[in-house]
């Protein structure tokens, strides 16, 4: 008898975060535009770290401490992490996983998010405030790709699960959690309308 288990499985999740999200996103919207506007520091390094677009990353990257609206996301967006700490199996030693960082992310056309993953931090995952229809998803990277020394490439209609890549929609009211050593990108928006989503990390506290 022959058996081929899989096994190492890398989980990503996606939900809805539930009821009330598009009163949510309506004031999410607005205060993204004017976290923006009022934060010259970040438009700065923003022009040398994401071109043609606005990221609160290098300047503002507590907004869940700015405002009810944002305290309101961090605290929804709390219970989707410690769901997916269940469904991981993950033993926290009464400690719990907490908000580190939380920032903006604006991507008018043709600004794309490079390649990385996100040090010192356990569970990373972004927040969808404003997705128009066509913008580019979550693309995510096999983990082992570094390691397929010889590996011969893979079908091109391959079984989902040993698929190179996978990438998730980017919908607004959604959230999307991995594990913060998965590497990922996004694509240039190819649309003339603002991509905008709200970005952040959990740390084991
Ligand atoms: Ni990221």
């Amino acid at each position: 008898m022959k058996r081929i288990e899989g096994w190492f499985v890398t989980q990503v999740y996606h939900a809805a975060l539930g009821q009330g999200w598009q009163a949510l996103n309506k004031e999410l919207l607005a205060e993204c535009h004017q976290v923006a506007d009022a934060d010259g520091d970040g438009r700065r390094w923003s022009r040398r770290n994401y071109p043609g677009g606005y990221t609160s990353y290098g300047s503002i990257d507590k907004v869940h401490r700015l405002s009810s609206t944002f305290m309101e996301l961090e605290r929804r967006l709390g219970r989707h992490v410690a769901a997916f700490a269940k469904c991981m199996d993950w033993d926290l030693g009464g400690r719990r996983l907490g908000m580190t960082d939380c920032w903006i992310n604006i991507m008018p056309k043709g600004v794309a998010h490079g390649l990385h993953l996100h040090p010192n931090s356990v569970v990373s995952g972004t927040y969808y405030v404003r997705t128009p229809a066509g913008c580019p998803g979550l693309k995510f990277e096999d983990p082992r790709l570094s390691r397929l020394m010889a590996a011969p490439p893979r079908l091109a209609d391959a079984r989902p699960i040993h698929r190179a890549h996978v990438t998730y929609p980017a919908r607004a009211g959604h959230v999307t959690l991995f594990e913060s050593w998965l590497r990922h990108e996004v694509a240039a928006n190819p649309l003339g309308s603002e991509r905008i989503s709200i970005s952040f990390n959990y740390d084991w506290a």
